[in-house]
């Protein structure tokens, strides 16, 4: 796959035009998002931040992505259930066996129309035929009623044995996961309706609901799905007043940033759209590290990214394009955070062998964990492995110099919205 430079990006970058005419898309409107509901997003909120949804009560959603780190959890590649603390505090006491695979994504606009598949490799997806609506690792075990995507997603993490279910033996969750993945999400309602408090926000957001036993998973996770659809709604950044057509003071080096950004820096062409993502999957040739996301068949750690998906050679170590807001919270980047700065993965898009060859390994930002850190720099120090992650790359070197990089990374503030980051940190 290699990317084709669109001619027209060279006739909007014109200076004498008013500001707002130069963004190659149309500003974001509220129609563009899933609608929610109110009394479901309460549920939701409470279900998200609460430990209860973890085997052993001892991890929430918010762990991994809390609002102090930009909805993500501040690390390159975190720690699940079992582990102590939040972000870059987080300890790994010795019941760890390792660590989560990719890095936990922000969670900005998934409740936008637009957006057809989730998780870094896209394995989880809208699909009008599948008969439960969607594609997804629980495949015809994914229950029925689910109404969007950020819904499928939070079923999942529930039944993930480092995520969230805990150790064989350690919980009734993971007893009822090893027998059949659908048998787990039961035992988790079963805790939640049990509490006064949450049975009264069930019925709220529910009026229809007769008793507590009429309550399903679905239940449960549309509402965490409208939680995350509603209030991780990023459209009142600068860069979208711009594309309202509002005045907005850019300095030069932003307006220089932008014209690099939709021209010589190529972003525009995957990083497309008000999101900012064309939601396809591409290889960049990160560093590997961590425990990788095994397939079956894998003899050691490695994480071939899309391909794991599609089974389609392709698609080896291509990762979905993701959507950029409110990068100046959302470090480290990259599917597994190799980078913890901006500048670190702007360089690495810059010339991509070149950053594999040279990486520093410094950058990771991994909590300390002597007895599962063997593991994190097989993939890195395997030759072979490294030979296969430089011939999948889709991106030829850009050319940028040191202060075109820093011009972009002016640009790419214009994308922060840092009064909705202090609004979900009061919340
Ligand atoms: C142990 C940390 C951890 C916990 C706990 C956790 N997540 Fe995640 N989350 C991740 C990681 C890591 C990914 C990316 C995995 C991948 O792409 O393979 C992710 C991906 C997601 C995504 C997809 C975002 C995107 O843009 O693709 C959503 C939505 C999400 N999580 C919501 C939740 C919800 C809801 C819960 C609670 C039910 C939860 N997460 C619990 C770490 C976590
Ligand atoms: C070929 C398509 C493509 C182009 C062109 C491109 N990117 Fe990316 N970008 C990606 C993909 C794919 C990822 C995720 C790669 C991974 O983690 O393996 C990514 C990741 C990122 C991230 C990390 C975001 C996060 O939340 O982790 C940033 C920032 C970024 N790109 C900025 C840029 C900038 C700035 C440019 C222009 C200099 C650019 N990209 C050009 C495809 C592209």
């Amino acid at each position: 796959m290699q990317i084709v430079k669109a001619k027209f990006f060279t006739i909007f970058i014109l200076f004498s035009l008013p500001v707002s005419a130069q963004l190659p898309w149309p500003p974001i409107v509220i129609d563009d998002y899933l609608t929610t509901r109110p009394e479901a997003v309460e549920l939701g909120r409470k279900l998200f931040a609460d430990e209860i949804l973890s085997g052993n009560k001892n991890i929430s959603c918010q762990t991994c992505h809390h609002p102090d780190f930009g909805t993500g959890d501040g690390l390159s590649l975190g720690l699940g259930e079992g582990a102590m603390g939040i972000g870059t505090e987080r300890i790994a006491n010795s019941g760890i066996k390792k660590r989560v695979p990719r890095h936990s994504p922000h969670l900005f606009n998934l409740g936008h129309k637009s957006i057809t598949a989730q998780f870094w490799d896209g394995r989880i997806s809208i699909d009008p035929d599948a008969p439960s609506g969607f594609n997804s690792p629980a495949e015809a075990w994914l229950p029925h009623g689910l109404k969007s995507l950020s819904a499928v997603q939070a079923t999942l993490p529930l039944t993930a044995q480092f995520e969230m279910a805990g150790n064989t033996g350690e919980n009734e969750v993971i007893g009822a996961v090893r027998q059949r993945i659908d048998y787990a999400w039961p035992v988790i309602v079963e805790r939640v309706i049990a509490e006064d408090n949450y049975w009264a926000l069930i019925k709220a957001a529910y009026p229809e609901l007769q008793n507590r036993r009429d309550t399903h998973i679905t239940h449960l996770t549309n509402a965490i799905g409208d939680y995350i659809n509603s209030e991780f709604r990023s459209f009142n950044a600068p860069i979208d007043k711009l594309s309202r057509g509002e005045s907005v003071d850019l300095t030069s080096d932003q307006r220089q940033g932008m014209e690099l950004f939709y021209g010589k820096g190529q972003c525009g062409e995957c990083h497309s759209g008000p999101l900012f993502s064309d939601g396809k999957f591409y290889s960049l040739a990160m560093p590997p590290m961590g425990p990788g996301r095994t397939r079956q068949w894998d003899p050691w750690a490695r994480d071939v990214g899309r391909m794991g998906v599609t089974n389609n050679a392709d698609d080896a170590y291509a990762f979905r394009v993701p959507t950029l807001r409110n990068l100046s919270f959302t470090s480290p980047y990259g599917h597994n955070g190799a980078y913890a700065s901006l500048k670190g993965m702007i360089q690495h898009h810059n010339n991509p062998i070149q950053a594999l060859e040279n990486y520093d390994r410094k950058q990771a930002v991994l909590p300390n964990a002597p007895h599962i850190e063997v593991i994190d720099w097989i993939g890195f120090n395997d030759k072979r492995e490294l030979e296969r992650i430089k011939r999948s790359v889709d991106l030829k070197p850009l050319g940028l110099n040191e202060s075109e990089i820093e011009q972009i990374i002016e640009f790419l503030k214009l994308l922060d919205e840092p009064e909705l980051i202090d609004k979900l940190q009061k919340r």
